[in-house]
């Protein structure tokens, strides 16, 4: 078998079989098999797609290329929850701890942020003190312990994924759904979990534009975790808009604090419920919607969710308090308003989450390549979201800012908005589920 076959096979649109998938990953991983050939692979696939089989292959041989987490000697059912990554999407913060403290073990790896989507690790690094690192035995004995941890992901993890995905990024070949597919899934895989709930966004601040686009890429997400004997469900949501209201690490954090109180912005509340409800059921805690929305309903009202994020704050060795004395999240302090300059009320018809996303990025809350340096403390906070009314001089937004790039972060923020004469329904936050 040689690598220009194989290239041939795919151009002309025929299926590889597994044992040639695995010569492919193996002999890149190994540095066998040049840049320029999986290049010329990766684009065959972009033109010529793959199939369930193909992909189910890809994904193997792309897990097995590192270790992969034994969650064996963790008692009870383990769930992992996955987002493909939004504007001010800190749904980890509040779903994991509501699902632990419903009886899930919820024992999660995460990223940092790239681009204009934040990261849960760079947002947990907003709370003094806590610690993303943790030798896994550690990492198993707090799961046991209190049922809760999110650590940052082993760098052994999948790398056969990371030098594909490095590449796919200098080739154009990134945005192939079966290449994104394998990618998620070869790691969600590779860290152990019974269940996953993967929540795939859509819209201008995510990754998948397209309802269609990411719905194909749910459903064979949800096909390869199924094949691989993992109960999985994704959900697709909304991201045309940004998720609830803060956008910024300790910004996000206030606000996932503030939803376990239960005084959350009504999108993401909503969010954060339906998916611990799937969660749930997934993981056969209960095996009625009702039954579950009411378990998690009440763990909200309780403060059960709020007391499994203290734990895990204080069992990762941060500091507790940031729960009640926000002051400790060190937020920017300087603050300018984003004000409504027009002569009437109107509705607000869109929110554009890329350039929200992409003006907290201007104002250091993200980074543009995987190395850089970020500004916990700054971001934006939302007062007008999709379907609300403006009146000439109220606030649309206040950007929080220690000086980088305040006035263009403002001017981006004022062209995020479209307003409208007429009346705005609000979007469902949850657009389907596919399980
Ligand atoms: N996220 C991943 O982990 N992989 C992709 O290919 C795309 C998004």
């Amino acid at each position: 078998m040689t690598m220009i076959e194989l290239i041939e096979k795919k151009k002309h649109g025929q299926s590889l079989t597994d044992e040639e998938i695995n010569f492919i990953i193996k002999g890149y991983t190994e540095g066998l098999i040049p840049d320029y050939q999986v290049s010329a692979w990766l684009m065959a696939i972009y033109f010529q797609n793959m199939d369930e089989e193909e992909v189910f292959s890809l994904t193997k041989a792309m897990l097995y290329s590192g270790e992969t987490v034994d969650l064996t000697k963790i008692k009870g059912v383990k769930c992992d929850k996955h987002s493909t990554g939004g504007v001010g999407d800190k749904t980890s913060l509040v779903v994991a701890p509501l699902a632990s403290a419903l009886g899930v073990k919820m024992a999660k790896m995460s990223g940092r942020g790239l681009g204009h989507t934040g990261g849960t690790l760079d947002k947990l690094e907003a709370i003094p003190n806590f610690k993303i690192e943790k030798d896994i035995e550690d990492f198993y004995e707090q799961v046991n312990k209190i049922g809760l941890a999110i650590i940052g992901q082993s760098k052994n993890i999948a790398p056969a994924d990371k030098l594909l995905y490095a590449l796919r990024d200098v080739t154009g070949t990134v945005d192939a759904i079966a290449l994104i597919a394998s990618s998620i899934m070869s790691k969600k895989l590779a860290s152990g979990a019974d269940n996953i709930v993967l929540d795939v966004k859509v819209g201008s601040g995510a990754f998948m534009k397209d309802v269609d686009e990411a719905r194909k890429l749910a459903s064979l997400m949800v096909k390869i975790g199924n094949y691989y004997h993992k109960k999985t469900v994704a959900t697709l949501t909304d991201m045309s808009q940004p998720l609830g209201c803060a956008v910024g690490n300790a910004l996000e954090v206030k606000e996932a604090i503030e939803t376990l109180k239960g005084h959350g912005p009504d999108d993401f509340t909503k969010l954060c419920i339906e998916l611990t409800v799937e969660i749930l059921q997934v993981c056969e805690i209960t095996s009625s919607y009702e039954e579950a929305y009411k378990l998690v309903k009440s763990a909200i009202d309780q403060g059960l969710g709020l007391e499994k994020l203290r734990a895990m704050i204080k069992y990762q060795n941060g500091n507790p308090l940031v729960i009640d004395d926000y002051s400790l999240l060190n937020i920017a302090q300087n603050t300018i308003d984003v004000i409504y300059e027009g002569q009437e009320k109107l509705y607000i018809k869109s929110v554009d989450a890329l350039l929200i996303g992409e003006a907290a990025m201007k104002l250091g809350a993200g980074r543009v390549t995987k190395d850089d340096a970020i500004d916990l403390g700054v971001g934006i906070v939302l007062n007008k979201k999709v379907g609300d009314i403006v009146a000439p001089g109220e606030s649309l937004a206040k950007i929080y800012t220690n000086g980088q790039n305040t006035n263009l972060a403002k001017e981006m923020v004022y062209s995020a908005y479209t307003l409208t004469k007429d009346v705005v329904t609000k979007m469902p936050i949850i657009i389907e589920t596919i399980k």
